[in-house]
């Protein structure tokens, strides 16, 4: 039997945020106060979460790739990211938020990865959500260490490359601002969520939206390659 089947207590939700840079563009604002509001739409987003039952939610906040945007964008990002964990890691702490960051960390300033630190184990034992936050997130990259860490033994199953990858699979994936690709996130472990893309730009993605998503999902049949129940 396909080992795909949801655990009936877990659902996982992973949004690709996307939709800053034109939300702000429109307006005549600088691209980082659509990062800024994107900020604002993922809190809530948070907030949201639990009472659609989602208890994994992981959002892709800055890719591999994104290092290729000019250094203000970047160093702006960077910035909003210190900015959210100084604010609300205690509030996170507070609401049973486990806050988990994946993706690389050897090029993320010191400060940051010490604020990221502090933010996993102070958040540690939160039950009500698990939080993942995709930070220099490269799924190709995760794959290839997953490949290399299992390299050496002789276990060469799903289940150990599961077991090295940082995050479970997907059930529902989630993209805004109209685009429809996956951008080198979660590859392995969408390999049977269902898509929903939404033109919504990501600073105006609220609880309705979510709402909206998740009945899309729950009106779709999985099937896992086998036939719908009777
Ligand atoms: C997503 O919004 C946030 C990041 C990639 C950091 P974008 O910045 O990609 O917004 P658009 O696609 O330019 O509108
Ligand atoms: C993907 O969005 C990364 C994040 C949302 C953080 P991009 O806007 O960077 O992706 P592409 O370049 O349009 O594929
Ligand atoms: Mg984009």
């Amino acid at each position: 039997m396909s080992k795909d089947f949801i655990k009936p207590s877990s659902f996982h939700v992973a949004i690709i945020m996307d939709g800053n840079g034109r939300w702000a563009t429109s307006r005549g604002l600088p691209r980082i106060d659509g990062h800024r509001r994107g900020v604002k739409a993922l809190e809530k987003t948070i907030e949201a979460a639990p009472s659609f039952e989602i208890s994994d939610l992981t959002v892709y906040a800055f890719s591999s790739d994104n290092w290729r945007r000019p250094d203000v964008e970047v160093g702006a990002l960077m910035s909003l990211f210190r900015q959210y964990l100084e604010r609300e890691v205690e509030e996170c702490a507070a609401k049973g938020v486990r806050l988990s960051f994946i993706g690389r960390r050897d090029r993320l300033a010191k400060a940051l990865v010490q604020m990221i630190q502090h933010a996993e184990a102070k958040t540690a034992s939160g039950r009500k959500l698990h939080l993942r936050v995709a930070i220099d997130y490269s799924s190709r990259d995760t794959l290839l260490q997953a490949a290399r860490k299992i390299a050496d033994g002789s276990d060469w199953s799903r289940e150990r490359m599961a077991a090295c990858l940082p995050s479970p699979n997907v059930d529902l994936l989630i993209r805004t601002a109209g685009e429809q690709r996956l951008s080198d996130f979660l590859l392995w472990e969408s390999a049977y969520a269902e898509f929903v893309f939404l033109d919504v730009l990501w600073p105006d993605f609220g609880r309705a939206d979510l709402h909206n998503a998740v009945d899309v999902y729950k009106a779709r049949t999985r099937k896992f390659g086998a036939l719908p129940a009777a």
